[in-house]
């Protein structure tokens, strides 16, 4: 379970003055009565999804463990956010014992970086998870086609067998595509956005080719959903965190630096600001989702952070359990001067210099500090932030009175971008 500590986060008022609201709004949620409702899937998702459908995920991942080195998975924004975080959170960025190597496509116009991705799999047995939830997301299909191509010149026949599209159960030219060509499908669900689809096949096929437990983050989710179900404000943390985050922007504070201490939690951050700033980023409204991984970024944005202009307060995703620590050894010449640290372990330093930058943004900086702190970084952990996060938006989005499930603002670059490529 994540905890929540708003001692440092400088609030004029308790959270719990929005209690009656905040009951209400939740109410709207659970009832199915909110804006966006035709949305909000997630909400039971850990109890509906469609235990058959998980089992093919397994059994297809499992199959991919076989046959493949590389699986390529081609999609955008919360069509490959998710499971990308997943993987990195619990496998780190470099693992040792990952089967099958996981990249990403399909979420750029980069020629350079789509012919690299090709270039680096010519060689290798390659799978392809396509995923649009629409079918016809531009980026995604540029290189999707590219994909196909290569793959049926690699493999003839069998290329059908090395596709997977991952999209809508019915509608979309991928689903028609797909179907035409044979390849194995998995859905998602109509009632579930991009940005909240890691739950679903979304994330769920490439996160268990990559050798994490679904079974796992399934559990964490489902138990998340329990403990941070209450609609009573003083006893749910992801409530209580969606209003400090309306409070502080009450205060002054349009800008959210949302901070890790752990680099495999880079992309983690990534989710999250297409989770929020998709979600909550409208009617003029909403607070600016920034990241940082600390004490990497302690010397590049530091400086701001500790003396800039006063835009900003921080959201530290701090973890009780470093999945791997090592102890700093001893050196007999001690030419470098860091003796005083041997034998100590290196976590604890990180950890240490945790405390020592909250007290100096906090305190000598002013800046606002929440501090959510996860119990370690496995599958489960993931499962359960995704609750976390996903009632959190939810909530403090709805207080702003918008919609948190839809994002109209999205498609404006892409009306002028057609028309300058000519599209009919
Ligand atoms: O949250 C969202 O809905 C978006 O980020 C989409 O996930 C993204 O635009 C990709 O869309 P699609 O899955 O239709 O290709």
């Amino acid at each position: 379970m994540i905890k929540l500590d708003l001692s440092h986060a400088k609030l004029n008022e308790s959270p719990s003055a929005w209690k009656d609201k905040v009951a209400s709004v939740d109410q709207e949620l659970v009832n199915g009565t909110c804006k966006g409702n035709d949305f909000i899937g997630w909400l039971t998702w850990d109890k509906d999804y469609d235990k058959e459908e998980f089992a093919r995920i397994q059994a297809c991942a499992k199959r991919i463990q076989e046959n493949s080195d590389v699986l390529v998975v081609c999609g955008i924004g919360g069509s490959y956010l998710g499971p990308r975080a997943a993987i990195e959170m619990v496998n780190g960025l470099y693992p040792a014992d990952q089967k099958v190597e996981v990249i990403y496509t399909g979420n750029t116009f980069s020629s350079s970086y789509i012919a690299q991705v090709m270039n680096y799999i010519k060689d290798k047995r390659v799978t392809v998870n396509v995923i649009s939830k629409s079918g016809t997301t531009t980026e995604t299909s540029i290189a999707f086609r590219i994909l196909k191509q290569f793959m049926e010149e690699k493999y003839g026949e069998e290329a059908k067998d090395r596709i997977v599209a991952t999209t809508d159960r019915a509608r979309g030219t991928l689903k028609s595509l797909a179907d035409k060509e044979g390849y194995e499908t998995f859905v998602i669900p109509d009632n579930i956005g991009g940005r909240f689809s890691v739950i679903t096949p979304v994330g769920l096929l490439p996160i268990a080719v990559a050798g994490v437990n679904i079974e796992d983050l399934m559990k964490g989710l489902a138990d998340g959903m329990v403990e941070y179900g209450s609609s009573n404000v003083d006893e749910n943390p992801a409530y209580a965190y969606a209003v400090a985050r309306r409070i502080l922007q009450n205060q002054g504070y349009d800008v959210e630096m949302f901070v890790e201490y752990e680099p495999a939690m880079q992309k983690v951050a990534e989710w999250w600001k297409q989770l929020f700033g998709e979600s909550e980023g409208k009617d003029g409204l909403g607070i600016l989702p920034d990241s940082a991984v600390f004490s990497t970024d302690l010397h590049s944005l530091g400086q701001f952070v500790q003396d800039g202009k006063k835009v900003l307060f921080e959201t530290n995703l701090y973890v009780d359990q470093a999945p791997i620590d090592i102890i700093f050894p001893h050196d007999d010449e001690n030419l470098d001067n860091m003796n005083y640290l041997a034998g100590k372990s290196v976590d604890w330093v990180n950890k240490m210099a945790a405390k020592g930058t909250l007290e100096a943004h906090e305190v000598t900086g002013n800046v606002p500090n929440i501090i959510l702190t996860m119990p370690g970084m496995t599958a489960y952990d993931f499962g359960n932030m995704c609750a976390f996060f996903f009632k959190a938006i939810a909530m403090t989005t709805l207080l702003n009175d918008s919609n948190p499930f839809n994002q109209p603002g999205v498609e404006v670059y892409k009306k002028n971008m057609f028309k300058l490529l000519g599209k009919e």
